[in-house]
């Protein structure tokens, strides 16, 4: 496979070929993506909460996103990486969201990505006009968790629906290259797919959007106290991780780990 670039995520639309993406967080887990042959990898800022325990994607700063996006870029050779911009990165101006995302840029992302609609529409003018490729993020935007009251499907209202397909269409003059869609129902998802030239990845939008995202420790089964509908788990890794470890207790413990096999 060859590298994906903005170019080939934008071809797959009009070729109507599925884009796939999932998060990854670091080098291990980012080269396991690219060897199946992921088109996207996302350093998302779930990393907040799969990675460092937090109950929101609030906490995360600049620095968490420096340290995982260059660990992840490692192993991405031939995916495109996508660095999410954390909350307060870019809010609070225009040139502050400019330095920052070029700074995921110079750290090894190829993209970033902004949660928002109407508000962050300039920004992603600015960003495409310094070369920097955005990925929009509309419906259930997690860094305004404390403004929608909780995880909660969007764009359930027909005035909703109008915002969204609005917003849509605001990103995609603005220059994104592509939207996630989040939790939005799967009737407004294809309809708004329908009316963008850019390609929409859903995660928790339906079968119509033109790619699926997903949090990789939900695809792996790693995260057991979170289970919306839309987080299929696709192994159970804690399982298997829970085995291993116990097993590894008992050999150390009655003194059969390390045998000769395992020794110098
Ligand atoms: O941070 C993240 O993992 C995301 C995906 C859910 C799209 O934004």
């Amino acid at each position: 496979m060859s590298k994906i670039t903005i170019k080939t995520i934008l071809e797959k639309k009009s070729k109507n070929e599925k884009i796939t993406a999932l998060t990854a967080y670091d080098y291990s887990f980012s080269s396991i993506l690219d060897e199946a042959g992921i088109d996207i990898i996302l350093v998302g800022d779930s990393l907040g909460m799969v990675v460092l325990g937090h109950s929101t994607t609030l906490p995360v700063t600049m620095e968490d996103m420096i340290r995982h996006t260059r660990a992840v870029s490692k192993g991405a050779s031939k995916a495109l990486l996508v660095a999410d911009m954390p909350f307060l990165s870019y809010q609070t101006s225009e040139s502050e969201g400019i330095k920052n995302a070029g700074i995921l840029l110079q750290n090894g992302a190829e993209a970033v990505k902004l949660e928002g609609g109407r508000s962050i529409a300039q920004l992603v003018k600015k960003l495409t006009a310094c070369g920097i490729p955005v990925m929009g993020h509309l419906g259930l935007t997690p860094q305004s968790i404390h403004a929608f009251g909780g995880y909660k499907v969007q764009g359930k209202t027909e005035k909703s629906a109008e915002i969204l397909l609005e917003e849509a269409q605001l990103l995609q003059e603005a220059g994104c290259f592509s939207i996630v869609l989040e939790c939005v129902p799967k009737n407004l998802a294809e309809q708004l797919t329908k009316s963008l030239d850019i390609p929409t990845i859903g995660i928790g939008a339906g079968i119509k959007c033109d790619g699926q995202i997903l949090v990789l420790y939900d695809c792996l089964g790693l995260t057991p106290e979170f289970n919306p509908r839309f987080a299929k788990k696709f192994a159970d890794l804690r399982e298997i991780s829970l085995k291993a470890v116990s097993q590894y207790i008992q050999e150390v413990k009655s003194s059969s780990f390390p045998d000769d096999a395992h020794s110098f």
